[in-house]
């Protein structure tokens, strides 16, 4: 998301001309690609020679009724990007008399969503295709929504391929009155409808003799003169640091990229989130010492002050310090594949700091059909929800509405490194802020001291019938004998009262190991050794747990024994319930278990237990 983001940036600043960066919305079946290469076309931004073997290339596809298919002008510089290595989003530039464009072309496929929302993170405006002969399709509704979601507030409605329908208002009129219900709840606050044929160039530059009914202005002309996104003038300079550069024990500079306003030498500077305070003393691009640097420079910024920075935080303006939080209410748009679950652990990626994260609550999704608000438990591919998060620390941070290179974010599958879901910040959840730590005297160490003996938490994980819980209880009643406080967690009882409100969902077994995992801190704390027997089926939420410790103070123990043994000695009858379709989400059957990469103990079926204690013992 990055790259095209800093592209975009960067050409603006190359020139003086205004630049309007806009957005195309649509499927190939829409026309999209034969629209973009008939825009370029009218705005004679392509080469002659392009041109020539366009019109070569258009024989030999025996496209009708035009002499030249732009759909493969369009998708011919689509083959050559895919060549590259993740570039979602391609940029096409084109200049007309009074501006110059940029125009993201979002590739189709499943990663629609994620792309479209790249595409449309820097646009000031989004072209909605519609076919003619389709009306208003659910894509249209969800290119709407991103868009609004991502801060697009002006819509050019294309109602393309007008040609096929012999021109007639009626049936433009239609699909306007249509696509208008349905947006006025967005309140966007400019949506133009064009009727155009992108194949014969109707309303595209010039205006159509076939639809003297329509009045309004042609495709390039409403480009022209709509307003640009409003820069947020009242902000400051801020730049998040992105490298400290000390080459020698005389200079060191803060490296990154100006995300808005200019910098100049003697600015007095904030540092988020420490709250630091300098002023600049030089600035450097390339080598070059420079008064002042514009938005979009990559420069090494070096300050009057020996101060301690580091990669993610932000130098500010003084009087414009960002903002800094650690929980957010935020507009995501999931992405993927892989769930996403509140209390589950991951990565969120904003204005260059890189934290850990977790869903705290999903409020609502939005059914982007109705537009109604609809109850969820988990987030699946191409939906648009309204969550709160957590993050593990504070970070640097703005609405997005007001600074969106500081109000956008990316979440990350730690497991994967894959990105998951984008997300605007809507603002910071203050509670957070109004609630201290208290200091306690007597600590961990204390009470350490008063039991005679270290805590620490043996984490036992297995499929049901492996015998964690009774190899549990014989560890438990082995340290009891030795003197040593201990506790049991145990599932079966736990699921009896604190998580009786929990069922067997992958929502919940996620909530369930994340009120585990505080319960068993909490005793840790207390000065037991702790024993849990969960299930605890999934690698993340064990991992999420064991960062709850200190270092030495989790011990995961794989008790692993063969889901065919479990099964033949199906003690509480349960795997055949399974078998028979009564339990549909039991774990082994119709629920996963990732067993654990790295366990510090791996425990076979076959030993027998009083082995098993001896080492387990010796991990204390
Ligand atoms: S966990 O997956 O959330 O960690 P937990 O260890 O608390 O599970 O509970 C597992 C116990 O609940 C099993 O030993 C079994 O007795 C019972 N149980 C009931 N339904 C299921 C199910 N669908 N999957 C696994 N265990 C189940």
């Amino acid at each position: 998301m990055t790259e095209p983001v800093k592209m975009a940036t960067y050409l603006k600043t190359q020139s003086e001309l205004d630049t309007l960066r806009f957005i195309t919305c649509g499927s190939v079946d829409d026309g999209k690609s034969t629209l973009i290469g008939r825009v370029l076309y009218e705005a004679q931004s392509l080469f002659d020679d392009q041109v020539e073997s366009l019109k070569s290339d258009s024989k030999k596809h025996g496209t009708q009724g035009a002499d030249i298919d732009f759909a493969l002008l369009v998708d011919g510089l689509s083959a050559e990007r895919e060549q590259g290595i993740t570039i979602d989003v391609a940029y096409r530039f084109f200049t007309t008399d009074r501006r110059r464009f940029i125009v993201a072309d979002t590739p189709g496929h499943q990663q629609y969503t994620r792309n479209m929302a790249t595409g449309a993170s820097t646009a000031s405006l989004a072209i909605i295709l519609v076919d003619a002969r389709q009306g208003v399709l659910e894509q249209t509704r969800r290119h709407s929504h991103i868009c609004h979601l991502m801060g697009i507030r002006q819509i050019i409605l294309a109602v393309n391929k007008m040609d096929l329908m012999d021109y007639q208002p009626e049936v433009f009129e239609d699909i306007v009155t249509d696509y208008m219900a349905f947006a006025k709840p967005l309140a966007f606050a400019d949506v133009t409808a064009i009727p155009v044929s992108a194949l014969k160039g109707d309303h595209i530059n010039s205006r159509s003799k076939a639809m003297p009914w329509y009045k309004g202005p042609t495709l390039i002309s409403k480009l022209e003169t709509v307003p640009n996104r409003i820069e947020n003038e009242a902000s400051g300079f801020a730049m998040p640091v992105q490298l400290v550069n000390r080459p020698d024990s005389n200079f060191r500079g803060y490296s990154g990229i100006i995300l808005r306003q200019p910098v100049s030498t003697g600015e007095a500077v904030r540092i988020s989130p420490s709250g630091v305070s300098s002023s600049v003393k030089n600035i450097w691009l390339a080598g070059t010492k420079l008064d002042k640097a514009s938005p979009g420079l990559s420069v090494t910024l070096e300050l009057t002050d020996e101060v301690d920075i580091s990669r993610g935080e932000v130098i500010a303006s003084r009087d414009h310090p960002v903002e800094v939080g650690d929980q957010f209410e935020v507009d995501l748009v999931w992405m993927s594949d892989i769930e996403g679950i509140a209390g589950r652990s991951y990565l969120m990626k904003l204005g260059g700091q890189v934290v850990s994260t977790s869903i705290l609550s999903i409020k609502y999704k939005r059914d982007i059909n109705t537009g109604n608000n609809l109850a969820a438990r988990k987030l699946e591919l191409n939906d648009i929800a309204r969550v709160t998060i957590n993050c593990q620390k504070p970070v640097c941070f703005e609405a997005y509405e007001a600074a969106p290179e500081l109000g956008a974010l990316i979440i990350i599958d730690p497991v994967t490194n894959q990105t998951i879901a984008a997300g605007m910040i809507r603002f910071a959840l203050r509670r957070a802020s109004n609630i201290h730590r208290q200091h306690l005297d007597i600590d961990k160490s204390a009470r350490r001291t008063l039991n005679g003996h270290n805590s620490k938490v043996f984490w036992f994980t297995g499929l049901s019938g492996s015998g964690k819980s009774t190899i549990a209880n014989a560890f438990a009643a082995y340290l009891h004998a030795q003197g040593i406080r201990t506790y049991l967690l145990d599932g079966d009882n736990i699921r009896h009262g604190l998580n009786k409100d929990l069922g067997f969902s992958d929502e919940d077994r996620v909530e369930n190991i994340r009120r585990i995992g505080e319960v068993a801190r909490l005793m840790v704390d207390a000065g037991l050794v702790v024993l849990t027997a969960f299930i605890s089926p999934f690698r993340s939420e064990r991992d999420m747990a064991r960062e709850l410790f200190d270092d030495g103070e989790f011990v995961e123990i794989f008790v692993d024994t063969p889901l065919e043994v479990c099964e033949k000695r199906d003690a509480k009858g349960l795997y055949k319930k399974a078998r028979a379709g009564e339990i549909p989400n039991f774990t082994g059957i119709g629920s996963p278990y990732e067993p654990p990469l790295s366990p510090d103990i791996t425990l076979d079926h076959e030993w027998d237990m009083d082995d098993m204690v001896k080492k387990l013992s010796r991990l204390l």
